[in-house]
């Protein structure tokens, strides 16, 4: 008889993990990583590929269906390929995707392509190189934009570009981003900045709603008309743009949390089950790892982590308490 399924107290389904492999980064984006002395976790403690292939064995078990592999950077970890191919392997995986900023992508889109990776989400706030070097601290736009066309050439079959827009800092992108995904036939999404940032400074007022992006994309290229929901624990509200040319979502986290549909779970890169972005709470998967554990008592660790999942975030509430974690120590 198949475990039961991973569903948590308010009747949520869990089929997606979230799996970084790594906390280091090639870049400081400012909502991210501390522009300075950051302090990423040893590498004996980061997960050994053998051991993410089994972690995520034993999830595919209990019903995780769908994996997108983050960081940090995910391409700065040593042979990714090699993991992806293992992973790619397992059965019960329909979907396998990885979220990178692009600046290693041109080197490395054939081998993922060819190790069975299909998606990608590539990070792109900007089209000036001088706003891409204020958010991220450091040069690359060229190398990024490289990569999304090596991918292309590559074969990926989808390829999305996430677009965080910031107050005062790449507002004024917001439309040649529109313009770009259009002009290349990529989807793009606009994502609102979540209180993650590693120096603590977020503040509602830097964060650029979604209804405002929208906005601004409808003065420019006309309506934007509603897509039906793909898949119901999407995060994504998607639009057509009414000429047809291209498809643009929005994910408002913060304007309109989507926590009653989370279908989520993260492992981090030193092995830790979280079961949500906003939330301390660890389940400890390397302990278990290294301790000679066996597969029930992992899966009993993931039931424990669903069974412990709170309702929602309330970011924009008075009793809301930041992670102590920051992105690039979760998983993006
Ligand atoms: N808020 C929202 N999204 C974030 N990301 C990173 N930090 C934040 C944050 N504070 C997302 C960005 C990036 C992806 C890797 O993670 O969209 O593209
Ligand atoms: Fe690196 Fe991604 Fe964080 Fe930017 S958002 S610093 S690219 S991990």
């Amino acid at each position: 008889m198949p475990p039961p399924p991973l569903i948590d107290r308010f009747g949520r389904p869990h089929t997606s993990l979230r799996l970084s492999v790594t906390d280091r980064c090639n870049i400081r984006c400012l909502y991210c990583m501390p522009a300075a002395d950051v302090q990423f976790v040893p590498r004996a403690e980061l997960l050994t590929f053998e051991e993410i292939h089994r972690v995520v064995r034993v999830a595919a078990g209990l019903g995780i269906c769908k994996v997108r592999v983050t960081g940090g950077e995910p391409l700065v970890r040593h042979g990714l390929p090699q993991l992806i191919r293992n992973l790619d392997q397992i059965d019960q995986l329909t979907d396998l995707a990885l979220t990178t900023n692009g600046l290693l992508l041109a080197e490395q889109a054939e081998s993922l392509r060819q190790a069975g990776l299909r998606r990608l989400n590539i990070s792109l706030d900007t089209l000036e190189e001088a706003t891409f070097e204020k958010i991220s601290l450091r040069p690359g736009l060229d190398r990024v934009l490289e990569g999304i066309f090596a991918a292309r050439r590559a074969g990926f079959d989808e390829i999305r570009l996430n677009a965080l827009a910031l107050h005062g800092l790449n507002e004024k992108d917001i439309v040649p981003l529109g313009q770009f995904a259009r002009q290349h036939q990529l989807e793009l999404r606009f994502i609102e900045f979540m209180p993650l940032d590693a120096a603590g400074q977020w503040h509602s007022g830097q964060v650029l709603y979604g209804a405002t992006v929208r906005r601004r994309l409808e003065k420019a290229f006309g309506p934007l008309l509603p897509c039906p929901r793909k898949d119901p624990s999407q995060p994504a509200v998607d639009y057509q743009f009414a000429d047809g040319k291209g498809q643009i979502g929005f994910i408002c986290s913060v304007s309109e949390p989507f926590c009653d549909r989370c279908n989520r779970l993260r492992l981090t890169a030193e092995g830790q089950i979280r079961n949500c972005l906003f939330g301390n709470a660890e389940w400890d998967a390397r302990t278990l790892l290294r301790g000679g554990a066996d597969d029930w008592q992992l899966a009993d660790l993931f039931r424990s982590a669903v069974a412990a999942k709170k309702a929602g975030h309330g970011i924009d509430t008075e009793d809301f308490v930041r992670p102590q974690r920051a992105m690039y120590q979760i998983g993006g």
